[in-house]
């Protein structure tokens, strides 16, 4: 029998608080993955294996966790007995790591990230109930041969190319970014299918993000050349958490532009919450559309791994 495949790294769904009547007061990625599906009931009866990737707080993502799952997923892509798999996740990062799925996965079965705003150890714990729907999400998604990615969490599913954390603290902390949730049975948008083969380079290009503000000058643009200068590294990229649809101090613009003259690849993208940059014939610099900051980070990162191939 065909199983769904859980594959834990962590965040607050596998966090304990020492003393449950100050949850906040918690430790993220202290239960293992195996532990959290074994304290929910509703999932007994369904067929579940279960791998702990990582066991990390999601503020700590990076290629070396990345790299580890996209092992894991391509294993699981190839195991004729998983039908679908389920990633638990830090809320913090989610985004980024559901952006990078959605660009990489080829299709083959659905994935199904989920998280959770408290600890497992919370007396109003929202992470049993999101296991539980991420699972039925990935066992209906899988039953009719949708194989994208998608997030489940708080009653709500998003397409991984859409979602992103919009709230702090608040229990629904996901939005669309302006994108609709998935409905029912609606198709799932399809992945890029860009293949693994990326996250197999040992060190990834360095892409940093800057933010446009009032009196940003462009000083830690200058600082981070100077720097890459002084220590024979590089950088390769950055992202330009841009004013509105786009715009940036014209000073920090000046400081860009010293970048890339330097070879350094700059994209925008916007600060605000939601609509993103959107291209524009004529763009001075390339945008970077609906994706958040930290997703245009993992999108340029993509772009400057394919170059190097
Ligand atoms: C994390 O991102 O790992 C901690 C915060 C959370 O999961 O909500």
């Amino acid at each position: 029998m065909s199983h769904v495949l859980i594959l834990g790294t962590g965040g607050t769904i596998a966090g304990t608080a020492s003393d449950p009547g100050r949850s906040w007061a918690y430790r993220a990625a202290q239960l293992s993955v195996e532990q959290l599906v074994d304290a929910v009931p509703e999932l007994a009866a369904c067929a579940l294996a279960t791998r702990q990737v990582a066991q990390i707080d999601s503020k700590d993502m990076g290629w070396v966790t990345w790299q580890a799952l996209g092992q894991a997923i391509e294993g699981a892509m190839a195991d004729e007995a998983t039908s679908a798999i389920v990633i638990t996740h830090g809320t913090d990062t989610l985004e980024e790591t559901a952006c990078l799925l959605h660009a990489l996965h080829d299709g083959r079965k659905p994935i199904v990230l989920t998280a959770a705003m408290r600890p497992a150890t919370a007396p109003d714990a929202d992470g049993p109930a999101n296991l539980v729907q991420a699972v039925q999400l990935a066992q209906a998604a899988a039953q009719r041969g949708e194989g994208g990615v998608a997030v489940a969490l708080a009653g709500q599913a998003w397409s991984a190319r859409d979602v992103r954390k919009a709230h702090s603290h608040a229990i629904d902390a996901f939005d669309g970014g302006g994108a609709a949730p998935l409905q029912g049975h609606d198709p799932w948008p399809q992945p890029e299918a860009r293949g693994w083969h990326g996250l197999r380079h040992a060190q990834p290009p360095r892409v940093e993000v800057v933010t446009s503000h009032a009196d940003a000058d462009g000083w830690l643009v200058d600082a981070a050349l100077a720097h890459a200068q002084a220590s024979g590294s590089k950088l390769d990229g950055l992202i330009v958490a841009c004013t509105g649809h786009g715009t940036m101090h014209e000073k920090l613009e000046a400081a860009l532009q010293r970048a890339r003259d330097a070879g350094v690849l700059v994209w925008r993208s916007s600060r605000v919450a939601r609509g993103g940059v959107q291209p524009r014939d004529g763009d001075a610099w390339p945008a970077a559309g609906a994706w958040t900051p930290a997703q245009a980070r993992v999108r340029l990162l993509l772009e400057l791994l394919s170059a190097r191939r």
